[in-house]
């Protein structure tokens, strides 16, 4: 994947931004299925509520997380880690939704990671005020598998950075159904949100929900 930052060019009728060597920001991907992806999602956290979790460091995220899928990422003071089970409810973290599975092949391959298939999916919802601070996503098997980040509701400001924490940060925006994808060089890039300003949106009210899908095992 080569281009210029903001370098958009269309393909197939999709807007394209490369946001470096195999990171590619694919806008509105998502916009044909969303009210599917709000749909499933409510479905899931019927089943496992949102919450918000504490990190090692004693922390309580601003951000309130749920999982699909297999595998659920989770944190408390002991770690962060992938669990069968959803340790609020005891059962096992609700099934992946199709329309999930099929949006992150689908995006995946149009990124340049073809047969892509989760097995975990954590899904953020962020209010007014909520942020996620500069991280690598680090606690996967295998980075042979790329990440795919889908946004719905309220814009927000996504931050990509490099393999290193000191590498420059680009601030990229991210509007409903926006679905960023990065693997293979990008894989370990740091990554965050900026605190989420307030506002209304058509679909999600005072909300943004972003969906980051993975193979976890
Ligand atoms: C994440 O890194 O888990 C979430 C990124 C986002 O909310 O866009
Ligand atoms: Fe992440």
């Amino acid at each position: 994947m080569t281009g210029d930052l903001f370098d958009a060019s269309a393909i197939d009728g999709a807007v394209r931004v490369a946001l470096s060597e195999d990171a590619v920001l694919l806008r509105g991907r998502a916009l044909p299925v969303a009210e599917a992806l709000l749909s499933a999602i409510r479905t899931v956290a019927d089943a496992a509520p949102f919450r918000r979790m504490v990190t090692p460091g004693g922390f309580q995220m601003s951000v309130a997380m749920t999982n699909c899928g297999s595998a659920g990422w989770m944190t408390d003071r002991k770690g962060y880690r992938y669990t069968a089970d959803d340790p609020q409810t005891g059962a096992p973290w609700p099934a992946m939704p199709a329309v999930f599975l099929n949006l992150a092949d689908a995006a995946a391959a149009e990124a340049g990671f073809p047969g892509f298939v989760p097995d975990a999916c954590l899904i953020n919802r962020y209010e007014p005020g909520a942020r996620l601070s500069l991280h690598q996503d680090k606690d996967e098997r295998d980075y042979a598998h790329p990440i795919v980040s889908v946004s719905l509701g309220l814009p927000a400001t996504f931050q990509f950075g490099g393999p290193n924490r000191a590498d420059p940060v680009a601030k990229v925006p991210l509007t409903h159904g926006d679905v960023v994808v990065w693997g293979g060089a990008a894989r370990l890039h740091h990554h965050g949100v900026l605190t989420l300003r307030n506002g209304e949106h058509p679909a999600t009210g005072r909300t943004r929900f972003n969906l980051t899908l993975r193979r976890a095992m």
